[in-house]
């Protein structure tokens, strides 16, 4: 058993270097990812959760700049999932990058596949977690990349350092809640509590014995490896009588600054020096939602940690620390612009200058029509959300597989440069027309090293919340950001071209906008999305395909061997796509499929197709096939009515 698992490590290492992903001298870490459900207990009630090996939160990976990391996902959940190595470049490697049905089929329970995770100059900190449905919520963890030689920070070599993770919990079943608001058309339950490490803190029920503690030596500095791992806030957090140095963040340096306060989105990591230079004490830090909402519920509770000085003394009674108010969309905005990248010689900024790509991606949350108006959003209707007014629908098998392997039929290459027509963004009144999106999966194609500009531009269709947009395959330069409509002739006078951040999730502040840029050098499928895991949901998201550029370093590696299938539906799906060429089915899979059925029909009425192809369709059961396909495919968009039979069609 141990030689038989010792082959399979070495085949795929070797592999590795066969597709050179493995540079000379860098390391090889091997990893175990189980994912199965264990019971874990929190604000006194069970439940059984998705972990990976057991553990919650997930485990650390630690790994140096230029390493490459190999982890055998084992799934022996009882759903499908997929794993994201969020903030990780995967120079030419999507295969690896983990979004369900934009760069790989799920991971079917009772199956593995091995991730190969190259960093390139990733340094600082970054996560991992699930990419299908909520299963992050509970299936993620810290990745720690050090310097390459080890200790080479740009700052005094911390005492030590501490992952901090920010986590959203619920009292009940998580998929029950993405189940229940899907069908609904609503919004979602809110939480019953936020996380750190874990846990909930002291202000909540049955957890102080539990309660996350740091011990420190009065005089040392630490440093804490932040994530935000909550599934639809962005977090204040604070310490008590401490300040915090902000070193880095989304796995780059910035010039250091100190702030009393931190302002942090679902999938923003951050790197922060905290100096032990008060009294021998015990001191909570704190974090709770920053929510632009008013007059919307949301989880108002505020979960704490407790920060304790070595020593022997008698502990004072503990305070809170002061964090901003729940609505101040200020403090969260101002702290996120403070970012600078270091731009130094030993860490230089590459800002694209000469920009050949402009785009403009308007992020809007709207609603989709309701039989009789029965639905759980606005006015009976159905939430949904868009970018340049299109609600992403994810297709039944992977789009970087069909691009690949140049299957058409899967998406379309029209994801839009700009929203449908010119409008008062952030105005009082929106045009009706853009109330309803289009669904469609649509994506955009850029030309291998074209520098792009994107002005991320949030809408106050519904009236407007923030978004952290993230960019898989790419870090990107902030260049600058602010509220109301971007303005074309003015604002780019203030960018900062010299020391903008570099960063892989940008928050957009209610009714806002930020400019980002990046140089379009890593082929592959890229997927681009809130990370408010319910503005997911309802359509918050697109795609990129980077073409191959000439040089032979510029082209998407190859596939691995075991690339997931997916699910049984899609699985037929693939393979049918794969065995038969696109006329046969036309390229309306972002349509409704009964178009696609019809067209199958007419095709092989009309026998347009060979005796051969005839036995190839009914050889895949063509019609079960298609049948599947169409009760997925208005499951997920919650309409009940699904046709029992064949006839019924
Ligand atoms: Cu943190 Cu698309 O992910
Ligand atoms: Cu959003």
């Amino acid at each position: 058993m141990k030689l038989k698992v010792m082959l399979s490590i070495q085949h795929i290492i070797g592999y590795l270097f066969l597709v050179g992903l493995l540079p000379a001298h860098a390391a090889v870490h091997q990893h175990r990812f189980v994912i199965k459900e264990a019971p874990h207990s929190k604000l006194c009630s069970s439940k059984n959760i998705l972990t990976v090996n057991g553990q919650f939160p997930g485990p650390v990976l630690y790994a140096n700049t230029g390493d490459t990391l190999v982890v055998n996902v084992q799934n022996d959940g009882s759903q499908n999932i997929t794993i994201h190595w969020h903030g990780v470049k995967q120079p030419r490697y999507p295969w690896s990058d983990g979004p369900e049905f934009v760069t790989q089929c799920p991971i079917r329970p009772g199956t593995n596949f091995s991730q190969e995770i190259s960093l390139s100059d990733e340094e600082g900190t970054l996560w991992w977690h699930a990419h299908s449905d909520w299963s992050r919520a509970t299936v993620h963890g810290a990745l720690v990349i050090r310097p390459a030689n080890k200790t080479n920070y740009p700052f005094p070599t911390p005492a030590a350092e501490v992952p901090l993770i920010l986590g959203e919990w619920w009292k009940s079943d998580v998929q029950a809640i993405v189940n229940e608001f899907v069908a609904s058309g609503g919004d979602a339950n809110n939480s019953d509590a936020f996380l750190i490490n874990g846990q909930p803190g002291d202000l909540y029920p049955c957890s102080r014995n539990d309660t996350f503690k740091l011990t420190v030596e009065k005089g040392k500095t630490y440093m804490l490896r932040m994530v935000n791992a909550v599934m639809n806030n962005i977090m204040f957090f604070s310490i008590a009588n401490h300040q915090l140095t902000i070193v880095g963040t989304d796995g780059a340096y910035v010039k250091p600054f100190k702030t009393n306060y931190i302002a942090i989105s679902p999938g923003q990591t951050m790197d922060v020096l905290l100096e032990a230079n008060q009294n021998l004490d015990n001191y909570y830090m704190a974090a709770r939602a920053y929510n632009s909402l008013n007059g919307i519920a949301f989880d108002n509770t505020t979960t704490t940690a407790i920060i304790q000085y070595r020593g022997n003394y008698t502990p004072s009674a503990l305070i809170l620390p002061n964090l901003p108010n729940f609505n101040d969309t200020n403090a969260s905005f101002n702290f996120t612009r403070t970012f600078k990248s270091l731009a130094n010689k030993q860490h230089p900024v590459d800002v694209p200058l000469n920009i050949t790509t402009n785009l403009l991606f308007t992020f809007s949350m709207n609603t989709l029509p309701c039989q009789n108006e029965s639905c759980g959003g606005p006015n009976g209707d159905r939430f949904a959300a868009s970018v340049n007014n299109i609600s992403f629908v994810l297709p039944r098998i992977d789009i970087l597989g069909a691009y690949y392997k140049n299957v058409k039929g899967v998406y379309r290459d029209e994801f839009p440069s700009f929203p449908p027509f010119d409008f008062n963004f952030t105005g009082d009144s929106l045009p009706v027309e853009l109330q309803h999106p289009d669904q469609r999966t649509q994506v955009h194609v850029l030309e291998y090293g074209t520098n792009v500009e994107i002005v991320l531009q949030g809408t106050s269709l519904l009236g407007g919340i923030d978004h952290p947009i993230h960019l898989h395959g790419y870090s990107f330069y902030v260049v600058g950001s602010g509220l109301g409509n971007f303005d074309r002739d003015k604002d780019p006078l203030n960018y900062n071209l010299v020391d903008p951040p570099l960063q892989n999730t940008i928050a957009i502040v209610r009714n806002g906008w930020a400019t980002i840029r990046f140089k379009a050098d890593n082929p592959g499928v890229w997927f681009m999305h809130c990370h408010f895991d319910r503005h997911v949901n309802w359509g918050m998201e697109m795609a990129f395909i980077v073409k191959d550029g000439t040089g032979s370093q510029q082209k998407l590696l190859p596939p691995p061997p075991d690339m997931p299938k997916g699910d049984s539906a899609s699985a037929r799906i693939h393979d049918f796509m794969w065995m038969n060429p696109p006329e046969f089915y036309g390229s309306k899979s972002d349509e409704d499929p009964r178009l696609v059925l019809e067209e199958v029909r007419k095709i092989t009425q009309v026998m347009h197709v060979s005796e051969e192809h005839s036995v190839k369709l009914a050889a895949y059961g063509l019609k079960n096939l298609v049948y599947d396909w169409v009760v997925a495919w208005r499951k997920g968009r919650g309409e009940g009515d699904v046709p029992t039979t064949w006839q019924e069609f």
